[in-house]
């Protein structure tokens, strides 16, 4: 079977996730696909995760928040192959989006004030096992129903725990079910007072908190998890449907890495464990790799490099003509090395993708990428 191009993915799948290590390239790789397919005529979301500014610079944007908007059109249209397409961008703040879960399950909009305004929520919200990643896959969820875009592209946040999402379905449940919920919410439970549900110790143990945190705060707590009762309720069942979504096979997830040899190492444990959960896995992009450029012997090369007229103009004697092009002899052969080095990582990495997956490398490029026409320019790395 023919290997996966990406220029197919991007143009035939309707979600693409970039997940991969801290720093090596997804919210370039995010923007520079999601500019390629809007401009080949797709309605183009790019959904970021990560709060750093990096993808809101790159669009030409002056802010991303939690709501969408579209990149210059002129931008976006400028020399593209189709001159219809679009590209939106959104940066996910996780609270909001846990908070619009709780609106569309609540009971009714007076209960979600009230859960809103609770201040155990506040702290719940925040720090629920697997809460987040959930929150961000509901939105990712309504996106792809609402039918809008042809394309969603997802860029992940930068955090040690790439694959933190595969997890959090589990994670979820076990919070929702643990105990200490359990016990919360019977606190509250209806038909009885709190202390004949929680026993004659839990009702020890409430006085003794009390004293601590203020009965005040034990009623909000009880309250709290009456009224979030809805919301648990289903939660669990509600979560495995969302994430079930990635394994569609509308979906693909794409893995970034570096050459270097950390990054390498967590691609290739990231590319088992996607496999292993059962998700499209489509390819691997390398990024940053250096690029191997031939050059002449040093013997050929020194007279001819201390005869430039650039390096003559600067009246150098002929020593320091010598000294400079043998730096530059040497800097050059460092850069074969890394040059070397990185295609023994490449090389690994595409043994690991297997013959069906697709496997593009960027070259390292020699200033930073932020704005439209780097992105343009590394569209044609991404989409050879
Ligand atoms: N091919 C490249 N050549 C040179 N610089 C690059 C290249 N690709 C990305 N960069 C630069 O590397 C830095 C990190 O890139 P980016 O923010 O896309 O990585 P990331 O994986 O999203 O990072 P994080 O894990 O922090 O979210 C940025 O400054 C970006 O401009
Ligand atoms: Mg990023």
């Amino acid at each position: 079977m023919p290997s996966l191009r990406l220029v197919d993915v991007l143009l035939e799948r309707r979600i693409l996730v970039c997940v991969g290590s801290g720093g090596v390239g997804k919210t370039t790789t995010a923007a520079t696909l999601g500019l390629a397919a809007a401009r080949r005529g797709k309605r183009t979301l790019v959904l970021t995760i990560d709060p750093a500014r990096r993808l809101a610079n790159s669009l030409g944007l002056a802010s991303l928040g939690h709501a969408v908007q579209e990149v210059d059109r002129a931008l976006v249209r400028r020399g593209a192959p189709n001159a219809n397409g679009e590209l939106h961008a959104m940066m996910l703040d996780q609270k909001q989006a846990f908070d619009e879960v709780v609106a569309k399950h609540a009971k009714d909009p007076a209960a979600v004030q009230r859960i809103l305004a609770n201040p155990v929520y506040a702290q719940i919200s925040g720090s629920l096992a697997g809460a987040q990643e959930y929150a961000a896959m509901a939105k990712l969820h309504d996106f792809d129903q609402s039918g809008v875009y042809d394309l969603i592209i997802v860029d992940t946040p930068p955090t040690a725990h790439a694959l933190d999402f595969l997890d959090a379905p589990r994670k979820l449940s076990e919070a929702i079910d643990s105990p200490a919920i359990d016990w919360f919410r019977k606190l509250q439970g209806e038909g009885g007072s709190r202390w004949s549900l929680v026993g004659k110790s839990g009702a020890f143990v409430i006085k003794r908190l009390a004293k601590f945190v203020g009965s005040k705060f034990i009623d909000d707590l009880g309250v709290f998890f009456t009224e979030f009762n809805d919301i648990l309720g289903g939660f669990r069942q509600r979560a495995e449907e969302t994430f079930a979504l990635l394994r569609q096979p509308r979906v693909g997830f794409l893995l970034v890495a570096s050459p270097e040899p950390m990054a390498v190492r967590e691609a290739l444990a990231f590319h088992e464990r996607l496999k292993s959960a059962g998700m499209p896995f489509v390819g691997f992009v390398v990024n940053k790799v250096h690029p191997t450029r031939p050059m002449a012997k040093p013997r050929t090369v020194e007279p001819a490099l201390a005869s430039q007229p650039s390096i003559v103009a600067l009246g150098l004697s002929g020593t320091t003509r010598t000294m400079a092009a043998e730096a530059l002899i040497a800097a050059h052969a460092e850069l074969e090395t890394l040059a070397a080095a990185d295609q023994e990582a490449v090389a690994r990495l595409r043994a690991a993708g297997g013959t069906e997956a697709s496997f593009v490398e960027v070259p390292l490029q020699r200033d930073d990428v932020h704005d439209v026409d780097r992105l343009v320019a590394l569209e044609h790395f991404l989409l050879a």
